[in-house]
């Protein structure tokens, strides 16, 4: 069985961007232990079909956890069975996704108001999945309840879950206002499983603190890895002392996104992702606004490119 590693940086799940290219992008820096997937619905998993889904997709996986998101033991057990079959490092189950969405159906954070239905679904998937480590992402709650979160989380830990991740905010904070990490630092030392933590880690410094104030076992990082995917090269070198390095060329960083994208994606699709990707990545850049919406016109890809060279060059669009 697979154990975290100490001070663990991993990759949020994201929909849409947590895909093979991203992530092969943070590996091209380093520093990076541990990624997950977007989450994967449980009623579609165990129909997919590796050779044509663009949702299973991975050259490296020895360092991949898949998201699972559903509220029904047998399906999630079955998407768990099918996942875990192609030898990812963990499985993780969704308790975490707000959206409206997602939890009308009694999915992801929807799960927290049911602990019982909840504790089934993990009971399901542990089963399901005795070689490699389960994980679940939740958040506090659906209310600013220090007591039902970690009566939660004990049902988690009893339940057998590996580990925990904790994105510090409420069902109902969304992803508004400041993330809580006291609540991060409550779950630590209730749970003897280690806990991640999670929300608004937004430069080097801000990881090292988390651990530091709230003795979590690791971070898990989102939004900025999209804007800075070297962020856990940093990370890592400022834990170790080391100076800091260059930032890498942009354009270059752009650039190799969509050279990823194009070498795993059918051509629509990775065209579709690259103009999500670099509204992110665009977000380092004064003229960033005009080069996302530039990008978002692009008809292929040669296309995209030229429109990033020309941006870079006159420095606005
Ligand atoms: C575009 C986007 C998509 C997301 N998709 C997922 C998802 O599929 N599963 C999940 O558990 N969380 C998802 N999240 C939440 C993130 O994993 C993370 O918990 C949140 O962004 C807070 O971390 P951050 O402040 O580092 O971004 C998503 C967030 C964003 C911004």
């Amino acid at each position: 069985m697979h154990r975290l590693p100490k001070d663990a940086l991993i990759m949020a799940p994201m929909v849409d961007l947590s895909h093979e290219a991203y992530r092969q992008l943070i590996r091209s820096f380093g520093g990076c232990d541990l990624f997950y997937s977007e989450m994967l619905n449980s009623r579609i998993v165990p129909g997919e079909n590796p050779e044509t889904s663009i949702y299973l997709k991975w050259s490296v996986k020895d360092d991949l956890i898949f998201q699972i998101l559903g509220s029904e033991p047998k399906k999630m057990a079955q998407a768990a069975l099918k996942l875990s079959g192609y030898s990812p490092w963990g499985i993780d189950v969704n308790m975490g996704c707000w959206l409206n969405k997602v939890t009308v159906h009694g999915w992801g954070a929807a799960l927290m108001k049911d602990i019982e239905r909840a504790g089934q679904v993990l009971a399901a998937v542990r089963t399901a999945v005795q070689d490699r480590p389960v994980s679940v992402k939740m958040r506090i709650g659906y209310a600013l309840d220090r007591g039902y979160m970690l009566d939660f989380a004990s049902m988690l830990e009893e339940g057998g879950a590996d580990f925990i991740i904790l994105h510090a905010r409420t069902v109902p904070d969304g992803m508004n206002r400041k993330a809580r990490w006291e609540y991060i630092a409550a779950l630590k030392e209730h749970v003897s499983i280690p806990v991640i933590g999670n929300g608004d880690v937004r430069k080097p410094a801000d990881a090292v603190a988390m651990m530091r104030q709230t003795g979590c076992d690791g971070v898990m990082i989102g939004r900025q890895a999209l804007i800075t995917p070297w962020i856990f090269r940093d990370v890592k070198a400022l834990s170790a002392g080391l100076p800091e390095e260059d930032l890498p060329d942009l354009k270059e960083v752009m650039w190799k996104l969509l050279d990823f994208l194009e070498a795993i994606f059918p051509p629509d699709v990775a065209l579709k992702r690259f103009k999500t990707g670099i509204s992110w990545l665009a977000m380092n850049l004064t003229f960033g606004h005009h080069l996302a919406k530039e990008a978002g016109r692009a008809k292929g890809g040669l296309q995209a490119r030229e429109i990033i060279r020309t941006c870079f060059e006159k420095g606005i669009c």
